[in-house]
């Protein structure tokens, strides 16, 4: 691939070719080995056209300690402030040549158009309710650490599903995998149709999870609402938060995961979040460094091959 662009255009063995590399990154950043010189004469720059802590601090993690030069937009302070364009603001960086995009933008569909400007590698951090392809990649990672394998697992993906790019990036990759997946959430926070994605739809938590091996949470994505129905916190918590309670309904063994940011009481209780014997929130974050690392190294890869047969800069 020439940019990671979403979950969608990769085959399994690709997903599992960038897995294999992620666990080598997550054991060598887990014994504090030394940087490597992978991306070294590289320059990486983050551009976030939307707030972002995880995502944007374990790009640049993963970066320098893969030896790039990484440069932080200010997005905030930029030109695109006085009406400079998305594809403007594009092409000026890429005039000054980097190797690696990284982009966040509120619009689904934008970084895909951005990529098609450039003659760099383009991750995409998050775009609108489409894709976040690394938290899927990340999030599969932890699973099957955790579970010893990534297929024939019964996982449920829980609450605003309709608003979040991070359930359809799960949903397509866990589907690839060839495991089960359970979508639980309140009617009006289900897109319609999502049946075809070979899911099985709950609107009632307790009967959703029996007997899965994963639950994974969502935020309610207010910011994406667009005015339109916002379910009460105290009422969703009291059918969707995820506490011990409804939780014993799933596999003893199960697992609890979450993607960050996360409303403590209102999509899961707090004490449950923190509980290292059931939630792996924490080595979701930890396992975002290396899946950003490994899919750095192998675009890179890719990068130099390609400038290799086209010295003359035509990608
Ligand atoms: N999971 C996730 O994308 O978190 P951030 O918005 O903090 O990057």
């Amino acid at each position: 691939q020439r940019h990671l662009l979403g979950i969608e255009p990769l085959r399994p063995d690709e997903i599992t070719t960038l897995l294999d590399l992620s666990d080598q990154y997550a054991d060598r950043n887990r014994k504090r080995s030394p940087s490597t010189d992978v991306l070294a004469g590289m320059t990486q720059i983050n551009m976030f056209f939307e707030n972002s802590t995880r995502t944007q601090a374990s790009f640049e993690l993963a970066g320098k300690r893969l030896g790039a030069d990484v440069m932080n937009m200010a997005m905030q302070a930029s030109s695109v402030k006085k009406g400079e364009t998305l594809i403007d603001t594009a092409l000026t960086l890429n005039a000054m040549r980097p190797d690696l995009l990284v982009v966040r933008h509120p619009h689904a569909g934008a970084v895909d158009l951005l990529s098609q400007k450039v003659n760099c590698a383009v991750l995409n951090a998050g775009d609108g309710k489409h894709e976040h392809p690394t938290q899927a990649l990340l999030d599969a990672l932890t699973i099957r650490r955790e579970k010893g394998r990534l297929h024939r697992l019964s996982i449920a993906i829980c609450g605003d599903i309709a608003h979040s790019r991070v359930a359809r990036s799960n949903i397509l990759l866990l589907g690839k995998m060839e495991n089960r997946v359970r979508l639980i959430g309140p009617p009006t926070l289900m897109p319609s149709g999502i049946e075809e994605f070979g899911v099985e739809v709950f609107d009632d938590m307790r009967e959703g999870l029996k007997d899965v091996d994963v639950v994974m949470m969502l935020r309610l994505q207010k910011e994406r609402m667009d005015g339109g129905f916002i379910p009460s916190e105290r009422e969703y918590y009291h059918r969707y938060g995820l506490d011990s309670e409804k939780l014993g309904h799933a596999k003893e063994d199960a697992i609890v995961m979450h993607p960050g940011p996360m409303n403590r009481g209102v999509e899961i209780d707090g004490t449950l979040a923190d509980d290292i014997n059931r939630s792996v929130i924490q080595e979701q974050v930890e396992m975002g460094v290396a899946v950003r690392m490994a899919t750095m190294d192998l675009l890179a890869q890719n990068l130099r091959e390609r400038r290799t047969q086209h010295p003359e800069g035509v990608l």
